[in-house]
């Protein structure tokens, strides 16, 4: 499966869910390839850091930030993996647009936050344009860093509403030091120790959810 991790807001989590999507697949057994498609390169750090200290499974990641660069690639070596997991910067890039034109589904992180919400109508714009031009793909919506009390996840889950392409998948996944940790060690949740049982479990249900 293709999979993007996109959206034209920045600083949503889309590293962090790829990095742990990813993993997650590695670790149940597929053959995974990762591709930074940012001019960040946190992705291609945080696999490097793994390689470094020779954690495993390895991760194959490669890094395109050009649109059509990355869809060479993928058509031409994608096929090679079970599962290609593609994350894009946080802006209407080449690279997100040419992802939306092959991608088999797309993953918008998305925060409990009004500045998060007002963006959801830029890229359920993109997703429209790019559904135009190849017919339906999913485009589910992910809630990130999602807080422990109060109304605002509700009210963000509930604008979306407005945007019947972006489809709310129920796999939140809570605002916790362990996966922002982890990551900076190159780690999904689901390896880092000490364990973090709410987030590991939040972290499978989204696998899960997407990978039915
Ligand atoms: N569920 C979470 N719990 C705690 N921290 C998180 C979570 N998700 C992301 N973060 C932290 O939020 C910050 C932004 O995350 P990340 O870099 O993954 O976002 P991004 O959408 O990829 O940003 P950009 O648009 O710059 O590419 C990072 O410091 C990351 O560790
Ligand atoms: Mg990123």
């Amino acid at each position: 499966m293709i999979l993007t991790v996109g959206h034209t807001k920045g600083g949503v989590g889309k590293t962090t869910l790829a990095l742990n999507i990813a993993i997650a697949r590695a670790l149940a057994g597929r053959d995974v390839w990762f591709i930074n498609g940012d001019r960040q390169e946190t992705a291609l750090i945080a696999t490097t850091i793994r390689a470094e200290k020779g954690i495993t499974p390895v991760i194959a990641c490669a890094q395109y930030s050009d649109g059509a660069t990355l869809r060479q690639q993928v058509k031409q070596t994608g096929g090679k993996f079970d599962d290609v997991v593609i994350d894009v910067g946080g802006r209407d890039s080449t690279a997100l647009r040419s992802a939306l034109t092959f991608t088999d589904a797309l993953i918008v992180p998305f925060q409990p936050r009004s500045f998060d919400t007002w963006e959801f109508a830029s890229i359920s714009h993109l997703v429209e344009e790019a559904q135009s031009l190849r017919g339906e793909f999913p485009a589910y919506a992910i809630l990130n860093c999602a807080d422990s009390t109060g109304t605002d996840n509700e009210e963000a889950i509930n604008a979306l509403l407005d945007y019947p392409l972006l489809k709310y998948l129920d796999a939140p996944i809570g605002r916790r030091k362990s996966i922002s940790t982890a990551g900076g060690k190159g780690l999904s949740v689901l390896e880092y120790t000490p364990k973090d049982a709410k987030a590991c479990a939040e972290i499978q249900t989204l696998i899960d959810s997407i990978f039915i």
